[in-house]
């Protein structure tokens, strides 16, 4: 098929949470060093976040090395002030309302103002807009997702779910799902929340329905951040409808030697002084990822649990983990009696933690980018989901993988239940089983990067692809 001879242009929305920050600004190096034009847009709030200076270009060490990303802010209709955390609904509800319109302003006043270029959109799944902007400007549009396929592919086939009687699910039902395609029989326990009749009518079931329904399936092109190896099945049905292509894991697919572009909404502590002095594979690290909440009791049963297990531990408190208006959540005078047994910091590096020969294991609430980056590391994992896909995502990592356990069956948990699953996890046969299997899915995810992987070679067809239909859509104006 002919391709355009044009360097493709993408303009691209990140979504402003960490766990969709990260992946995107992967992919737009990425892109850019396979040869695209990016312009990268992130709202005005996340670059006074990641950057306290306005004057700062983010990529300016991605020019250095010759990549052409042209960085952009967007207003998102609220003071840089504004706790859009605290606030997340009324924030949600007005950006739902208001942020298309700025981004069809943006859209256009781009395309206007530089030289005719071969562009096209890429925005994450989550945004409820693309369609309309793509069509309105007569542009490729690339949907990027950050999750698993398999909850991509459970909330594609949310008809399905309508038919049998599974969408909105009832909430404490077990029953067997067997007919979404290229996924094996799972159960409804396992699927999403927001797909749950306890969250029918929240804006985050609201914000699915609209995305899956209608947005998604007008994509010209579905980029996901996993591994064609670890979901094969699930990936070749996803291209029996729409083109899918597997380029992950994102995070790891650029050149080490990569440009140090910001992406930590929040300061890192340093920990690499603590964890060099622990012998390797010794410590523990906790954490819930950069959104989701929990109850305080669940927060206090953990810390006595690791006061419990005597083993060394790195603990991400973040201060909003139960609420915004609840900061001090932690046992009384736990600081003095962790001492030399662990450390409780706020945010940190948490690549640099994963791959440091001190960590033995990880409680995670299975964030797909903490699991990605705790396979890359080849570190077992005890898991907690909280919320969103990582209900799902857990049974990825227990059930099918078999590359962690369960922190307990349900949500409660006692101190002695954490103290014992997280001596099964750091030391014993379960430890040794884990780790065997880690080694295997570890392999998967370099070779899927290596030059001939999967990832790459899907990443090079959807470049091959993407110019050929940018082709085609020049083609059809010029005729029209
Ligand atoms: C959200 C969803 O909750 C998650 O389920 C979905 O898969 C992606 O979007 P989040 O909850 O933040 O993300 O979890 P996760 O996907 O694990 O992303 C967290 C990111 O923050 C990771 O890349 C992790 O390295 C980083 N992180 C976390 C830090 O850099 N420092 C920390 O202290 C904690």
């Amino acid at each position: 098929m002919a391709e355009s001879s044009q360097k493709p242009h993408a303009i691209m929305f990140a979504l402003p949470f960490q766990g969709h920050i990260t992946p995107s600004v992967d992919l737009a190096m990425k892109l850019a060093s396979k040869g695209c034009t990016i312009t990268f847009v992130h709202t005005e709030f996340v670059h006074q976040m990641l950057s306290k200076s306005s004057e700062v270009d983010l990529f300016s060490e991605a020019h250095e090395l010759g990549l052409d990303i042209r960085y952009k802010t967007i207003f998102d209709g609220f003071p840089v002030e504004f706790d859009r955390f605290l606030h997340a609904i009324e924030y949600w509800e007005t950006m739902l309302r208001d942020f298309p319109a700025r981004v069809d302003e943006f859209v256009g006043k781009t395309i206007e103002s530089e030289s005719p270029s071969a562009y096209f959109l890429i925005t994450d799944t989550f945004y409820t807009w693309p369609a309309i902007i793509a069509r309105k400007y007569n542009l490729v549009n690339v949907s990027f997702w950050t999750e698993p396929a398999l909850v991509f592919s459970i909330a594609y086939h949310l008809d399905l779910l309508r038919e049998n009687g599974h969408f909105p699910c009832k909430d404490n039902v077990e029953e067997s799902i067997n007919y979404i395609p290229g996924v094996s029989s799972m159960n409804t326990r396992d699927l999403m929340p927001y797909l749950k009749e306890s969250s029918i009518s929240t804006l985050v079931q609201k914000v699915v329905m609209k995305i899956f329904d209608d947005q998604v399936k007008k994509a010209d092109f579905i980029l996901q951040n996993t591994v064609q190896e670890l979901e094969s099945e699930t990936i070749s049905a996803l291209n029996q409808e729409q083109p899918s292509y597997a380029i992950g894991p994102i995070n790891f697919s650029v050149d080490s030697t990569k440009p140090a572009i910001s992406q930590n909404l929040w300061p890192q502590t340093d920990t690499k002084t603590w964890l060099d002095s622990k012998p390797p594979s010794s410590v523990l690290y906790v954490s819930f990822g950069s959104l989701d909440q929990t109850s305080e009791q669940i927060i206090q049963e953990i810390a006595h649990g690791l006061l419990l297990s005597k083993l060394s531990f790195i603990w991400v408190v973040r201060k909003d983990i139960v609420s915004s208006n609840d900061t001090d959540v932690l046992p009384v005078g736990f600081a003095e009696k962790i001492r030399d047994q662990g450390l409780v910091v706020e945010w940190c590096n948490q690549n640099m933690v994963l791959s440091h020969p001190a960590i033995g294991g990880f409680l995670t609430h299975c964030g797909w980018n903490s699991i990605l980056e705790s396979i890359w590391c080849g570190v077992p994992m005890i898991c907690y989901p909280l919320a969103s896909d990582q209900p799902t995502n857990r049974k990825l990592v227990v059930d099918d993988w078999k590359i962690g356990i369960n922190l307990c069956d349900g949500e409660s948990v006692t101190r002695e239940e954490v103290a014992e699953k997280i001596h099964n996890l750091m030391s014993g046969t379960v430890s040794d089983g884990l780790r065997m299997e880690n080694k295997k899915f570890r392999t998967i995810l370099q070779n899927a990067l290596a030059i001939d992987g999967s990832s790459e070679k899907f990443f090079d067809q959807f470049i091959k692809d993407l110019k050929a239909k940018i082709h085609v859509k020049s083609q059809n104006i010029s005729r029209s």
